[in-house]
């Protein structure tokens, strides 16, 4: 996407530490083998605003608190903890939102085995503009499909 290797160690570190919220959240309910009740998701869903607060004291010179708290947002609102639509979310939130989604999906998880890269990009690209960010999301599918990128 053409940023620089300082704005690509900001993502590398976010990545790392995006989900870190969910120290926050009891273990019983990330690893439950089954659907989570309502109250349940809402559980899961303060771990963006737990990593937010754990990380927004350390000094980065990265927006990585920020890109904690905005990862579950999506482009048309949709998302959480605050419903931001489009600019309103930071670029590199947008960034590790997709990266996330493909992970997760990818991989395997308590409740269900992996769905595979190939059904991960397409939910990425059947939502391209309206979830996801068009740029980031272009570059995922690029990556993916025509550079050959592993999933490790
Ligand atoms: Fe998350």
């Amino acid at each position: 996407m053409g940023f620089d290797e300082r704005y690509q160690e900001g993502l590398h570190i976010a990545g790392l530490l995006h989900d870190i919220g969910k120290i926050g959240v009891p273990s019983e309910i990330l690893v439950k083998p089954a659907r989570l009740s309502a109250g349940e998701y809402a559980l899961v869903k303060e771990h963006t605003e737990f990593g937010y607060q754990v990380l927004r004291n350390v000094d980065f010179p990265w927006p990585v608190a920020d890109i904690a708290r905005q990862h579950h947002e999506r482009i048309d609102g949709s998302g959480y903890p605050l419903g931001l639509k489009g600019d309103q979310i930071t670029m590199e939130a947008r960034i590790v939102a997709i990266a996330d989604v493909v992970e997760s999906m990818a991989s395997h998880r308590p409740y269900r085995p992996g769905l595979g890269i190939d059904v991960a990009l397409a939910e990425i690209e059947s939502n391209i503009g309206k979830l996801y960010d068009i740029d980031a999301a272009s570059a995922c599918l690029r990556l993916f499909r025509d550079k050959g990128y592993p999933l490790t």
